[in-house]
């Protein structure tokens, strides 16, 4: 039997990658299946929270009474998410954004020419950042994705963001990271404590994760 631990809450997750136009036939993206942040939505459906799914483009089905929101590109999900934080107790930010788009859509298809050809991006906004600098903001969770230096770089975008947790993943590892069905991950926290997760489903690490965000925002005792 589930806990219905997160009776009551409201809790916004981000899953996938966003795709950053080019023109109208081609993007930017990244490998994000949306596994990892769809498992955590289905997780905190099945322990009775109200779920805002904020997704980039994915192939998976929207997990049963949570309410998805589909989204494109990088601001297109800030936009979403602030859209919709003030009615949040928690949010956990699983997607995968991108941090660059091109600096120009053209409108129509970019023709090939001989030689090289340049493309110059600019930076998106840190959607993270902006819930981490808020007055009042809920509880949050971020992700870090690694290829190296792990849990240096995940404590410095706990602390730079503003975070109350973030999970980070080695995704260098093939049984780790995007787009498989198992993840291996260290959580940091706010107070600095630190739990290291062993390779799991995808479902059991969401589990985890929201073990802890429902001790964190004062629901039950430590796991
Ligand atoms: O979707 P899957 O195939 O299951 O793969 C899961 C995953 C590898 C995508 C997931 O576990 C993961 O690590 N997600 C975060 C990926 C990421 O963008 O990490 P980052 O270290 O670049 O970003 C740090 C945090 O800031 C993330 O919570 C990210 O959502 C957020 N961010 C980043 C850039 C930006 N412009 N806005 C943001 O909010």
């Amino acid at each position: 039997l589930t806990a219905r631990d997160l009776a009551g809450r409201t809790i916004m997750v981000t899953a996938g990658p966003t795709r950053e136009e080019i023109d109208p036939v081609r993007y930017i993206s990244n490998h994000s299946s949306g596994k990892m942040g769809y498992a955590i939505a289905r997780a905190a459906a099945r322990r009775g929270a109200r779920v805002i799914l904020v997704s980039g483009p994915v192939n998976i089905p929207a997990p049963p009474g949570v309410e998805l929101v589909a989204v494109s590109s990088a601001e297109e999900m800030r936009r979403a998410v602030m859209g919709r934080v003030g009615k949040c107790d928690a949010v956990i930010k699983a997607a995968a954004v991108a941090d660059y788009r091109p600096l120009e859509r053209t409108a129509s298809k970019v023709k090939k020419k001989a030689g090289e050809l340049t493309l110059h991006l600019t930076r998106n906004a840190d959607i993270l950042a902006e819930l981490g600098s808020l007055e009042k903001h809920p509880f949050l969770v971020g992700f870090a994705a690694e290829t190296d230096n792990l849990e240096a770089y995940a404590a410095g975008k706990l602390k730079e963001k503003n975070l109350d947790m973030i999970v980070a993943n080695d995704v260098s590892q093939s049984d780790a990271g995007f787009n498989v069905e198992t993840n291996r991950a260290l959580l940091l926290f706010r107070d600095g404590r630190r739990l290291e997760c062993p390779l799991m489903s995808k479902e059991e690490l969401a589990n985890v994760i929201l073990d802890q965000l429902c001790a964190g925002m004062g629901n039950g005792a430590l796991p």
